[in-house]
């Protein structure tokens, strides 16, 4: 049967007026014009909708059919997603690009997932179980690495009618058949449907208690997100974000990855897919692809699939979570995101609140991060969703509407410093200016899973931080000479802290991921030497007997000379310090 259908009465950008015929509903997708692109209603008035195209609109005519489905903006949930790369609407870009031979064609209907290929399915059900939403009637093997599980979907539940034995099914084969107490029967394939506007449900929210380890330095160190949480990371042209994403969805030990390149340049894309083709997951020992699907809607995609990026991706996050697994996704970047929703309500002839942007803006902002978070999943297991989204203020300006509104909704802010990024001082997260709220949440896991010592060591750590910012002030002034000996020590361990542990180099074998076990012996040796230092100060030794023997610039190569695996060396430089401290000592009796 042909759907019911209205008519393009006006078209502006990726916005077509809809007129006639039909009622359509709020959110309703829709296929737009003769090449039927997609759509989605996004006003309605009594004699038509407004619709948001997300392809290119330039061959639209005036009077085309505008059709029907009676069903929300929606991404297809089943095997195969991972290792995929889709545009902001899930569709695969591969697939795309094999049909048209172009970038992505327009009106092309291609199945978001595979819907040839064979999985190899274990039925987990039988006979007569009574199954709801979201428990697992069947899982298969996705990649090497990653377990698929089949939820019942939401708003289903019954009594098993028929189980298949296991074997190998496509995703649209129906496994199992489940009949309710009225005789309403439904059958489950390995795939299904869900509205991208609206969060997954879950049976409970739970407290978050652990971090997202990312071997990075000053984030697992100084400014943990938790599993479960959101974090910013803001920060001018150049400063870092895409990398630090990149380091995150290499490193981070997430069990899955989404990473959403939203209106960034095409090319990182590529590069994240070779880089991570190559790599292989630490924990896994299997390809980091086989953990990961990427959203594609680079700069030169249409506007309004860009707004729908990261929908999809937190959907299919969100998905990933209910299996129970913790998912990290990464929005590159929320700003371009922004942008896109600005650039629609523009055409919508929406009253422009701050810098243009729809009033709205602070409301979506707050529905996408809110979607972060760590649960008890519907099928009985815990999962996580941690959102970690960049955003590009222009000229580093944090004041900026989508920078404030993040950081309203976000609890950890890694802010990136152009001056930092100018001097080469990498990861350019500005200690002063980031911070975490998760901190004290965490700590119960950091003194169980490092040390009980973790937490003083990283408040130590801060605290001489925190000086040297306001000794700098000073010494901007009448300079360094003229300062305390005490106050020098903590100068030098400062720098100490900030070349040789903040500063971490990605493109170093060696000192691109770190343990978090290694993280903590780096602060010690350093909080160590501040310590015997204080000892020689107090004796007014000068400082500078210590810094001759070049203890302090060995302390700063530690990253690079001592290797993940050997943490054990460790403890020759503290043995080190010891004894260059106690011969300065003993000359100077
Ligand atoms: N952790 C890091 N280690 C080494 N170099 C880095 C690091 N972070 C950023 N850089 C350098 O900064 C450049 C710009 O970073 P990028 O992430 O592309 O910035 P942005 O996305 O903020 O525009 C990178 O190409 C790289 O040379
Ligand atoms: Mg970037």
């Amino acid at each position: 049967m042909e759907n019911e259908k209205g008519y393009i009465y006006a078209i502006n950008g990726p916005v077509v007026i809809a007129k006639g015929g039909c009622s359509f509903s709020m959110l309703e997708m829709v296929y737009v014009g003769k090449q039927r692109l997609v759509g989605e209603v996004i006003k309605v008035s009594d004699d038509g909708a407004t619709v948001q195209v997300y392809e290119e609109t330039s061959g639209l005519k005036v009077g085309e059919p505008i059709y029907k489905t009676n069903q929300p903006m929606s991404v297809l949930l089943g095997p195969g997603i991972l290792k995929s790369i889709f545009d902001g609407i899930e569709r695969p870009l591969k697939v795309l690009e094999e049909r048209s031979g172009a970038f992505i064609a327009t009106g092309l209907n291609v199945s978001s997932l595979d819907e040839e290929k064979k999985w190899e399915v274990t039925i987990t059900c039988r006979e007569g179980d009574e199954l709801s939403s979201g428990q697992v009637y069947a899982t298969c093997p996705e990649t090497a690495s990653i377990l698929h599980k089949c939820l019942v979907p939401n708003g289903v539940k019954g009594r098993v009618k028929k189980a298949m034995p296991n074997g190998s099914y496509s995703i649209h084969d129906t496994v199992v058949e489940l009949e309710d107490e009225t005789g309403n029967k439904t059958e489950l394939t390995l795939c299904q449907k869900w509205p991208i506007r609206n969060p997954r449900p879950v049976k409970e929210r739970l407290e978050l208690c652990k971090p997202l380890i990312t071997g990075q330095r000053v984030i697992d160190s100084l400014f943990p997100v938790a599993k479960g949480g959101a974090v910013a990371i803001p920060g001018g042209f150049g400063t870092g974000k895409t990398m630090t994403q990149h380091q995150l969805a290499k490193w981070s030990d997430a069990d899955i990855i989404v990473y959403v390149g939203c209106g960034e340049r095409g090319n990182e894309m590529t590069q994240v897919l070779e880089e991570f083709s190559e790599l292989i997951d630490p924990r896994t020992g299997a390809a980091l692809t086989d953990r990961t699907v990427l959203i594609a809607n680079t700069s030169n995609m249409p506007v309004a699939a860009r707004e729908a990026s990261i929908y999809t991706g937190i959907t299919l996050a969100e998905y990933y979570r209910d299996m129970g697994y913790n998912v990290a996704i990464m929005a590159d970047s929320t700003s371009r995101w922004a942008e896109a929703l600005r650039e629609i309500s523009g055409r919508l002839e929406e009253m422009p609140a701050e810098e243009g942007f729809p009033a709205y803006l602070p409301s979506r902002i707050a529905e996408f991060y809110e979607r972060a978070g760590y649960v008890d999943s519907l099928c009985g297991e815990k999962g996580s969703v941690t959102i970690i989204g960049a955003v590009s203020p222009a000229g580093s300006d944090f004041s900026e509407p989508v920078t404030q509104n993040t950081k309203r909704f976000t609890r950890c802010f890694w802010a990136l410093d152009k001056s930092l990024a100018y001097q080469r001082h990498y990861p350019a997260i500005h200690w002063m200016d980031s911070y975490t709220e998760y901190f004290d949440d965490l700590i119960p896991w950091y003194q169980e899973h490092v040390s009980p010592e973790f937490p003083s060591c990283r408040g130590r750590i801060m605290h001489i931080l925190q000086e040297e910012d306001k000794l700098q002030q000073i010494v901007k002034l009448i300079g360094a000479d003229v300062l305390p000996e005490d106050q020098k020590l903590i100068m030098e361990i400062s720098r100490l802290i900030r070349v040789g542990f903040l500063q971490q180099n990605a493109f170093h074998a060696i000192d691109t991921y770190v343990p978090i076990d290694k993280q903590l012996r780096m602060m010690q040796v350093i909080l160590h030497l501040y310590d015997r230092g204080m000892e020689l100060v107090r004796k007014s030794i000068p400082l500078s007997q210590l810094k001759e023997t070049g203890i302090f610039e060995d302390i700063i190569k530690i990253k690079y000379d001592v290797r993940n695996e050997e943490i054990d060396k460790m403890e020759s430089y503290r043995q080190r310090i010891d004894t260059l401290t106690d011969e300065i000592l003993k000359n100077n009796e």
